[in-house]
């Protein structure tokens, strides 16, 4: 796995982290999972098109083509397997966002979305035990994938600022630490 990724990765306790018990638990259920793929596609289009701010992310006529990444990506998901290159293609849609515009608050409050979206399904539709297995599967995988495409965005937000102004990510460190507290102290006055 590449560095920026597994560095990432490893901010994230154990028990918390997506395991092989929870791609089992997808795996072995894609089938009905494939089944609310239509729900999912709709209800976070409908989502992010019905709020100016999300809709102002996209040009005219994009909107089949975004749905079509986003099937792509659960698709991907689903079929397994969890490998190295899936979790590194996390970190890389932290780059594309970027480039798009696509801030933290949009994808951790999308990803809320989804979540909900497929634990109230499971709990709908399977007996309680495997929907729970079901509901800790949905929330590890938001956790590695939120924390891949999050921190990957941060991270290369400072390679930028490297490249442009010479600035790298430990002397930002020491700058942000001088200036901290003085921050605190207007925030909390
Ligand atoms: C919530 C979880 C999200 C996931 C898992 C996700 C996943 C992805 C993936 C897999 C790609 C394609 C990367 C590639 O080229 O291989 C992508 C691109 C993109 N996503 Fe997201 N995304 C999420 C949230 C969002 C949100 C909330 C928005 C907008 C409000 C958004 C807008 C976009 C856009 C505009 C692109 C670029 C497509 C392009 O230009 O090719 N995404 N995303």
């Amino acid at each position: 796995m590449n560095e920026i990724t597994t560095k990432i990765l490893d901010q994230i306790p154990s028990n918390v982290k997506f395991s092989e018990e929870d791609a089992d638990v997808l795996i072995r259920n894609k089938d009905k999972l494939l089944e609310w793929e239509d729900g999912l596609i709709q209800g976070f289009y409908d989502s992010v098109f019905n709020h100016d701010t999300t809709r102002a992310v996209f040009t005219e006529g994009e909107r089949p083509a975004r749905e079509q990444t986003l099937r792509d990506w659960y698709q991907r998901t689903l079929n397994g397997p969890f490998d190295d290159s899936y979790w590194e293609w996390q970190t890389y849609v932290g780059l594309v966002h970027i480039k798009r515009k696509v801030n933290n608050a949009m994808v951790t409050g999308m990803w809320g979305w989804i979540a909900t979206y497929l634990s109230s399904k499971a709990l709908e539709e399977f007996p309680q035990d495997e929907a729970l297995k079901l509901v800790k599967a949905v929330h590890a995988l938001q956790a590695n994938v939120t924390a891949l495409i999050v921190e990957s965005y941060l991270k290369n937000m400072f390679v930028a600022i490297d490249k442009a102004a010479g600035l790298n990510e430990a002397l930002l460190g020491r700058l942000v630490a001088t200036e901290i507290d003085d921050m605190l102290a207007n925030a909390k006055s």
